[in-house]
C-alpha cells in the first residue's frame, strides 16, 4: 500500500471508530411507559425533594427560608473541568421546566438526558439519582410544579474545550453510570432506608467519595472515605469508622442541629445538607446513621 493510501485508510478507520463510540454512547431516554399508572403524591414528593437536596444547588446563591423554594439557579460550582452554573428548574414555562412532562424529569434524573436528547454533565448528580424509583420521580415532579416560578434565564457554564463538548459525556456514562446499590444485598431496616437516602437521594458519595482521574466515583473500600474538594480548597471528611468514630446518637445530633460532638458546627455546603436532613422525619436521620455505622465496605 502507498503511504498516502495507508494514511487515508487509518484516518478513515479512526473516524469510523469515533462514530461508533458516539453511536454506542448516544444519550438514552426511556418512553412514558416507565411511569405508566403511577399516581403522584405531592406530600411524598416534598420529602424526596428535601432528602435529595435539590434546593442547595438550584436556589439562588445565598437564598434563605422560603426563598430557597424559588429554584431560579445561578449557583456556581468550580471543578478541574471548568465552572458549572445550576440552571433554573422552577415551573416557569420559558425560563424553567414548566413545560416538562414527568417522563422528561425521569430521563434527566435517571439517564442524564435532556428533553432535546443531550447529555447532562454529572455535576448534576444523576449518577446517584439513577437509583430513584419511578414513583419517587412522579411524586417529585408533582411537588416541583407547586413551587413559585422564576423568570430568571439559566446562565451558561464556563468550560474550556474539550469539556464544552457534551457528546464526550457518553463515554463517561458508559464507564460510570450504574443503577445498582453500592452497599449491596438485602439489608435490614433501618439500614435499607438509610441506603435509599445516602445513595439514591442525598448523594452523600458525590462529595465524600474519592474519584478516578476521569471523575467517576470509586466504590468498594473507597466508598465515603473522603475526597479533596473539587474547588481546590480543603477536603470532604472521611465518613467511615474508625476515621469517624462518632456514635449513632452523635451522628443523629449532627444531622439535626449541625453540632459535632465537640460543639463545632457544620460549615460550607454541609450546612445546607444539614438544613435539609433536619427537615426530614427523625427516623430518616437514624437510618442514615445506621447506614454509616455499617461502613467501610469491602472491595
Ligand atoms: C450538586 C448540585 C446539584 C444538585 C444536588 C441537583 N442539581 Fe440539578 N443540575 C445541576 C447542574 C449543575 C445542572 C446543569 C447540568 C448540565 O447543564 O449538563 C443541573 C441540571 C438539572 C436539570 C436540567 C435543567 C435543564 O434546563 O435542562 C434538572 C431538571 C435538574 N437539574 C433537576 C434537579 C432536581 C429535581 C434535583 C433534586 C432531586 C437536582 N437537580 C439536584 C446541579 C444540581
Ligand atoms: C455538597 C457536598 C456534601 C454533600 C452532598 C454531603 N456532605 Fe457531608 N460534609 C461536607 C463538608 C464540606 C463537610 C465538612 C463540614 C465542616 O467542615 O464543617 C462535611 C461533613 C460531614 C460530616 C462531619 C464529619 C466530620 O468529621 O466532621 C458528616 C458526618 C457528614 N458530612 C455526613 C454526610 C452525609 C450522611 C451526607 C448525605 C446525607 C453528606 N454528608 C452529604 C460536604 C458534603
Amino acid at each position: 500500500m502507498r503511504p498516502i493510501a495507508l494514511i487515508a485508510t487509518l484516518v478513515f478507520a479512526a473516524l469510523l471508530a469515533g462514530l461508533a463510540v458516539l453511536w454506542l454512547t448516544a444519550p438514552r431516554a426511556d418512553g412514558p411507559e416507565v411511569l405508566a399508572g403511577l399516581e403522584p403524591d405531592v406530600a411524598r414528593g416534598a420529602l424526596v425533594f428535601t432528602a435529595a437536596g435539590c434546593a442547595p444547588c438550584h436556589a439562588a446563591p445565598g437564598a434563605e427560608g422560603e426563598a430557597r423554594l424559588v429554584l431560579s439557579g445561578g449557583m456556581r460550582f468550580a471543578s478541574p473541568f471548568g465552572t458549572f452554573t445550576a440552571p433554573n428548574i422552577s415551573p416557569d414555562p420559558e425560563a424553567g421546566i414548566g413545560r416538562w412532562r414527568p417522563i422528561d424529569l425521569w430521563n434527566a434524573l435517571h439517564n442524564g438526558t435532556s428533553p432535546d436528547g443531550r447529555h447532562y454533565y454529572p455535576v448534576f448528580p444523576y449518577a446517584s439519582f439513577i437509583r430513584m424509583t419511578p414513583q419517587q420521580v412522579v411524586d417529585l415532579a408533582a411537588y416541583l410544579a407547586t413551587l413559585p416560578p422564576s423568570p430568571a434565564p439559566s446562565q451558561p457554564h464556563d468550560l474550556p474545550f474539550p469539556f464544552s463538548i457534551r457528546a464526550g459525556l457518553g463515554l463517561w456514562k458508559a464507564l460510570y453510570l450504574r443503577p445498582g446499590w453500592v452497599m449491596q444485598g438485602d439489608l435490614p431496616e433501618p439500614v435499607a432506608r438509610g441506603r435509599v437516602i445516602v445513595e439514591a437521594l442525598a448523594h452523600c458519595g458525590e462529595c465524600h467519595t474519592p474519584r478516578t482521574a476521569l471523575g467517576g466515583l470509586k466504590g468498594g473500600s473507597a466508598w465515603l472515605t473522603g475526597a479533596p474538594d473539587p474547588s481546590g480548597k480543603g477536603r470532604f471528611p472521611d465518613l467511615t469508622p474508625p476515621a469517624l468514630d462518632w456514635s449513632e446518637a452523635d451522628l443523629v445530633e449532627y444531622f439535626t442541629t449541625g453540632f459535632t460532638p465537640d460543639y463545632d458546627s457544620a460549615g460550607g455546603h454541609m450546612a445546607l445538607v444539614v438544613e435539609d436532613l433536619a427537615a426530614l422525619p427523625e427516623a430518616d436521620r437514624r437510618a442514615v446513621a445506621a447506614y454509616l455505622k455499617r461502613l467501610p465496605l469491602a472491595d
